[in-house]
């Protein structure tokens, strides 16, 4: 990989030595895959420093990293973030407006937090020569899948807002990589499902059959529901955060994903038989701009920084019907 390079325009970043114990900037750490990366690096022993806004983060996600610093702001004010980068040794940076149906609705919005607020975090690296910036991307950067599995040199051509800004994001980290030596990589995450994925607005497909499942209600499968998805437990995408970010040369661009896919229609049979709840499917149109099937190679970052997802959906599909019952049996507790 590359060394610290010199930039025309600021200093080169400091050599990434300190991975035993780093101090770290987790930013939408509030979030779902945040609040989990955040527990991870607490347990073994990192300081913590959460920035988030709750646009899509949820306070009682903090209760679980109760030893981190809390910081509620949002990553569009450049000052706040310059202020937050001093000393940190990685800065991972997960803050987002999520999704691209929210992109749709909102989309300077979208581009405001997704590239605005991701040029404040380098820029904020770049003045504190914060050695490693690990950037939450998406597989939306490729819109219409042209092969399968899908490895990184696979076109660019999103099309949504979100896939747009996510990719602006990329790109200008990886300038920042060549011109000032910042090990900046890109985790360009596939179907992310796990504990403390909540049901929203613009949720992703396990939460909502799983929330629906467990309230006794129908769902809808779009189109035939032979579709195929490459689902990755956040386990595995927090090893992927952690593996990559100690790694200490280690910069570029990564899909992560598990390797694997299944159809919507098997999802929903796995889910049947884990929730015990057999539920009333109705099949509606095919959704606008849906992929037919997604897959990611996962050997580029396999060989990078030894990213091994875990072949075990059954498990983890089983360990997050056990926190979304904990968490509808939650809320009801709250409207009785
Ligand atoms: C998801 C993300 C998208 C991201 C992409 C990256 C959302 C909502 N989706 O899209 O932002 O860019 O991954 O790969 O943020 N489905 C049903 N019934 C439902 C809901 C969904 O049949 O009630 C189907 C969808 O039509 C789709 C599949 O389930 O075929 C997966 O849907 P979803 O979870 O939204 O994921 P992606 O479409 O892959």
């Amino acid at each position: 990989m590359r060394e610290s390079v010199l930039g025309a325009k600021g200093l080169a970043c400091r050599p990434h030595t300190n991975v035993t114990k780093m101090k770290t900037l987790v930013t939408g750490g509030a979030g779902f895959i945040g609040s989990n990366l955040a527990r991870q690096l607490l347990a073994d022993g990192h300081a913590v420093t959460i920035l988030d806004n709750f646009q899509s983060g949820h306070r009682i996600n903090l209760d679980a990293v109760p030893q981190a610093r809390f910081v509620e702001g949002d990553i569009r004010d450049k000052a706040l973030v310059d202020a937050l980068a001093e000393g940190v040794d990685a800065i991972f940076h997960l803050a987002a407006s999520v999704g691209n149906k929210r992109s749709i609705d909102m989309p300077i919005d979208d581009a405001q937090t997704n590239i605005l607020g991701t040029l404040n975090i380098l820029e904020a690296a770049r003045v504190h020569r914060v050695p490693k910036v690990v950037f939450s991307s998406s597989a939306g950067i490729f819109g219409e899948l042209k092969t399968l599995p899908i490895q990184e040199d696979h076109p660019v051509e999103p099309d949504s807002p979100y896939g747009a800004s996510k990719l602006g994001a990329e790109k200008a980290g990886l300038a920042y990589a060549k011109l000032y030596g910042i090990r900046f990589v890109a985790l360009r995450y596939f179907n992310v499902y796990g504990p403390h994925q909540r049901l929203d607005p613009y949720g992703n497909v396990i939460p909502i059959f799983v929330f629906r499942m467990l309230r006794g209600e129908p769902i809808t499968i779009f189109g035939d529901g032979e579709q195929t998805r490459d689902f990755i437990s956040v386990q595995d995408v927090v090893q992927a955060n952690y593996r990559s970010a100690l790694a200490p040369d280690v910069w570029g661009a990564f899909n992560i994903g598990s390797g694997t896919r299944i159809s919507i229609n098997a999802l929903v049979e796995k889910l049947k038989r884990i929730t015990g709840v057999d539920a009333r499917v109705t099949y509606g149109p095919p959704r606008a701009g849906d992929v037919r099937d997604s897959l990611a190679d996962v050997s580029a970052a396999r060989q990078a920084f030894g990213f091994d997802p875990a072949q075990t959906m059954d498990e983890n599909l089983t360990r997050y019907v056990d926190w979304a019952r904990q968490e509808v049996a939650r809320v009801e507790q709250m409207t009785v």
